[in-house]
């Protein structure tokens, strides 16, 4: 593994939505990209990314609980200089803010610089919704994918193009 590279962790679960946004950024970055489910890697013995990417649908107004736990798993390091981005589709991407929000604290707290992120819609067909045929029916598309796309690269682009102190800073 080399700090060249970036460790996309994917947790899709419902309709296999977020998985699709995360495999266009891995496409997007070639060969410095690396995805993986969170309970595929040992956060005990991550190795040295140069940049994480978490994400997943969204479940009662939070990520999957597994990407926060898998956090929380990550060691104390006092100069943590792994940058991150957070991404996930959910019913209600323009609320992504808030949906990211008690995964981002977690971060915080483990010293992980959060530099992105990405939300967009994603196919819903939780309880009632089912009955209507969805919301979101489509989604992720086309533009959706470009969109994750062009931000994977261009967030890479910056964190690579950055010195390593400025990788770190909050
Ligand atoms: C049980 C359940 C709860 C959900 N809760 C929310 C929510 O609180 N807010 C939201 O915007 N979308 C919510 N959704 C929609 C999902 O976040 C959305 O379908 C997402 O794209 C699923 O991603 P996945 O297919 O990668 O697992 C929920 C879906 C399910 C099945």
């Amino acid at each position: 593994m080399s700090g060249a590279q970036c460790l996309i962790l994917c947790k899709s679960v419902h309709h296999g939505n977020t998985a699709r946004v995360a495999r266009a950024m891995a496409d997007a970055l070639g060969e410095a990209a690396v995805m993986a489910a969170p309970e595929d890697v040992s956060p005990t013995s991550l190795g040295d990314y140069g940049l994480l990417g978490l994400g997943s649908g969204v479940f009662y107004g939070r990520m999957h609980p597994v990407l926060e736990e898998w956090v929380c798993g990550l060691p104390e390091v006092p100069e943590r200089t792994m940058p991150a981005f957070v991404f996930s589709t959910s019913g209600l991407p323009f609320l992504a803010r808030l949906w990211h929000w008690p995964l981002k604290r977690v971060l915080a707290r483990k010293g992980v610089a959060v530099v992105g992120e990405f939300a967009c819609r994603g196919f819903d067909t939780w309880g009632p919704l089912w009955f209507a045929g969805g919301l979101n029916r489509k989604h992720p598309d086309a533009r959706d994918l470009a969109r994750a796309r062009e931000f994977a690269g261009r967030l890479s682009r910056a964190v690579y193009s950055c010195s390593p102190s400025m990788r770190a800073a909050p």
